[in-house]
């Protein structure tokens, strides 16, 4: 599959945007500065299976960190649920996923959770934090997956 051209100039702060790349759904999120404080409190392993990202298959090997992403704005992850594929829904709100929920996203179909750098919370079936493609920036504005 070819590349695919993402403009992230105009995608306001807490808006994501879907793309299809090789015939999957790929999240573009602008992560708010809001966003960013709950992710920085998220660095337990009581709460999250792989914190800190060490599991080699979900992100390329330049990208690492536990925000998962080349900048801390911007969060780029195929929105595929990694136990059976199901797509996540998208849960922004605090507390709309549960009383500890930061935002996220949860899975509709066995309630899989995963917060904003697509790490999965413990105690869900999916096992492993969802994929992040290979992408880069072309410019501040837009971004390349693939
Ligand atoms: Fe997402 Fe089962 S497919 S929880």
């Amino acid at each position: 599959g070819a590349p695919v051209k993402v403009d992230v100039g105009k995608l306001e702060a807490g808006q994501q945007l879907t793309v299809e790349w090789r015939g999957r759904p790929v999240w573009v999120l602008h992560r708010t500065p809001a966003i960013l404080e709950r992710l920085a409190t998220l660095t337990d392993s009581d709460r999250l299976r792989d914190p800190l990202a060490e599991v080699a298959s979900q992100q390329p090997s330049y990208i690492s960190g536990p925000l998962r992403s080349l900048r801390e704005e911007f969060l780029v992850v195929i929105a595929i649920c990694t136990h059976l594929g199901c797509v996540p829904l998208f849960r922004p709100e605090p507390g709309s996923v549960g009383d500890d929920w930061p935002g996220g996203y949860f899975c509709p179909c066995h309630g899989s959770r995963f917060d904003f750098a697509g790490r999965v919370f413990k105690a869900v079936p999916a096992p492993i934090n969802l994929e992040v493609p290979p992408y880069r920036f072309l410019s501040d504005r837009q971004i390349e997956i693939g």
